[in-house]
């Protein structure tokens, strides 16, 4: 029933009858595991309390710019940005007319107008005022932003007239919302192919060269993917556990030699390669077939030759329509360092986790990290679950293809 789990929606509430349903639509919202923000314009508390919304979403309601006693400055661009869908139920006439002009005097209106996902309103007014040309103009203005409509039903009004104007049911608001989730999600059809975990470069039987590398994000973009509906081959170092996702196949392999011609297989059919290995830059130059021992030598020098870049290995044979991701742990001068790596490596999108953060990086199950796409666009997310950054890694990486299609 959790089809919204990890969601982020802001939930914006404007001052018309149907306010009422608002709170019916929260719970039906919550309840499949979504995260409500509820934002009510002044006009709205006429009609249903902000109490009743903060306890039902487990936030506080915002409405004003400030918090009054306190000056606290309530941010529309953060929540803009929080925001993976924006609903507007109800949406009056004059709120939807501000929406379309850009009249931005409400905390509602400028977290529309800094909303950089989807967008849907559901009208709710007198039958009169939904058939007047002027919000026939707005709703048409919407529409050709790309705001998606969800039109008013038919029934008996507030006014007790009968005609066009009801909001839509919250059932059916809440049908479209996952709708919209499942069609931005949707990746069946669609080949994914992943590096995963650390290599493992053997000095002798015994011992190897080797870094910390978990394999947790690699297999949270794993099985964010297969959720998705994709197909998935995971080219993984060695590492303790491995997802049981039917949709996963995993290819085992120990060193960056392997891994490399591994991978060169399986990101050739791929739509998107995603490069999440720890791949040791180095390994010993001779391999020792037996155990070497440490009698008599107080020193001992090993000396390591470079392995193949596997990303730059892939990325030179890129298929066209081909989408690639690469990870970048960097200590100093991080964004340019990703920025340059994005260029060197042909990548389109760069995932780029600093180890100063505390939580993130290796071995944690959590993870911070900033986006870096080609085209200049660089989202940087808070420390999160893997399995959540993997789904704003995933949502990204379809927008870039949206974009470049
Ligand atoms: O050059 P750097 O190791 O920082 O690059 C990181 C990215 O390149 C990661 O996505 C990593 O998986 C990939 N990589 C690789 N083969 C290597 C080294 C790094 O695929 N030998």
């Amino acid at each position: 029933m959790e089809s919204l789990k990890g969601k982020h929606i802001v939930l914006g509430i404007t001052g018309g009858i149907a306010a009422y349903k608002s709170a019916i639509l929260l719970r039906l919202l919550i309840k499949r595991g979504a995260e409500v923000q509820v934002v009510m314009t002044p006009a709205a508390k006429e009609f249903i309390t902000p109490v009743t919304l903060s306890a039902l979403s487990g936030k506080p309601v915002v409405s004003e710019f400030f918090t009054a006693n306190t000056g606290e400055w309530h941010s529309h661009v953060d929540l803009g940005l929080w925001a993976d869908l924006m609903v507007v139920a109800p949406a009056t006439a004059s709120t939807l007319g501000k929406m379309a002009n850009g009249i931005a005097d409400n905390m509602l209106v400028t977290t529309y107008l800094s909303a950089k996902e989807h967008v849907m309103v559901a009208p709710a007014m007198d039958l009169d005022m939904y058939a007047s040309p002027s919000t026939r103009r707005n709703l048409a203005t919407l529409a050709s932003d790309g705001v998606e409509i969800i039109e008013a039903a038919e029934g008996e009004l507030a006014s007790h007239l009968v005609g066009k104007g009801r909001m839509a049911e919250p059932e059916e608001i809440v049908e479209r919302v996952e709708r919209f989730f499942l069609r931005r999600n949707d990746m069946s059809g669609m080949k994914v192919a992943i590096t995963v975990g650390p290599t493992y470069e053997k000095i002798d039987p015994v011992r190897f060269v080797g870094n910390y590398s978990s394999g947790k994000m690699g297999f949270a973009l794993a099985e964010e993917c297969a959720s998705r509906g994709a197909e998935v081959t995971a080219v993984a170092g060695p590492v303790s556990y491995y997802p049981s996702n039917p949709s996963i196949k995993i290819v085992k392999v120990e060193s960056a030699r392997e891994m490399n011609d591994e991978a060169l297989k399986a990101f050739g059919s791929a739509d998107v390669g995603i490069f999440a290995a720890a791949v040791a830059d180095y390994r010993p130059e001779e391999y020792c077939d037996h155990k070497i021992k440490r009698e008599g030598s107080e020193e001992m020098t090993l000396r390591l030759v470079k392995n193949p870049d596997i990303a730059l290995n892939v990325a030179n044979n890129k298929k066209n329509g081909q989408t690639l991701v690469g990870f970048a742990l960097e200590t100093n001068d991080a964004v340019v360092n990703a920025e340059k790596k994005l260029e060197k490596k042909n990548l389109d999108m760069i995932v780029l986790n600093s180890l100063e953060d505390k939580g993130a990086g290796f071995r944690t199950d959590t993870n911070k990290v900033t986006l870096i796409s080609r085209n200049g666009d660089e989202k940087r997310f808070p420390l999160k679950s893997k399995r959540e950054v993997a789904c704003d890694i995933i949502d990204e990486i379809m927008e870039l293809r949206k974009n470049n299609s």
